[in-house]
């Protein structure tokens, strides 16, 4: 589905600008320029306003990204259960650092804050699914469920 069609089928919703952006990051992974352009036009907004939604708030990026975007948590209780370690591990497997992407669009590698799942730290998320209990010895597992 292109970005037109799927700004369309929020048109007329209530909230329909954040819906169209979570379905846009859904089939995209980030907000592509042209698309917040159009939502600018169908919600009958400017588009700086559209773009300032688009920025307001950190679960959207309008930085292209990886068809994988995955998620370290750096808050305290991950950064003591080792997070450091998964970041190496991820960053070898990948060979990018930390908010970069790889040259192939495969995979982007980013840090969160604490997802709510502190009970079995470290933990990543793979376009928003949760891995618990992670560590650098599972990574490559994790990364070769991303087909
Ligand atoms: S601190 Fe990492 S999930 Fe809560």
């Amino acid at each position: 589905m292109d970005y037109k069609e799927i700004i369309a089928k929020f048109a007329d919703k209530p909230g329909g600008l954040i819906e169209s952006y979570h379905a846009l990051l859904k089939e995209f992974s980030y907000l592509p320029e042209e698309a917040i352009v159009e939502a600018a036009k169908v919600f009958k907004m400017s588009t700086a306003e559209a773009y300032g939604v688009a920025t307001f708030y950190s679960m959207f990026s309008v930085k292209s990204r990886g068809k994988y975007v995955i998620r370290i948590c750096e808050s305290a209780p991950c950064h003591i259960a080792g997070a450091a370690e998964v970041v190496a591990a991820m960053e070898k497997e990948l060979g990018i650092k930390m908010g970069e992407s790889t040259a192939d669009g495969r995979f982007t590698l980013e840090f969160t804050e604490c997802v709510g799942q502190c009970q079995a730290t470290p933990v990543i998320t793979v376009n928003g699914k949760p891995y618990l209990d992670v560590n650098a010895a599972k990574i490559p597992a994790i990364l070769a469920e991303c087909k």
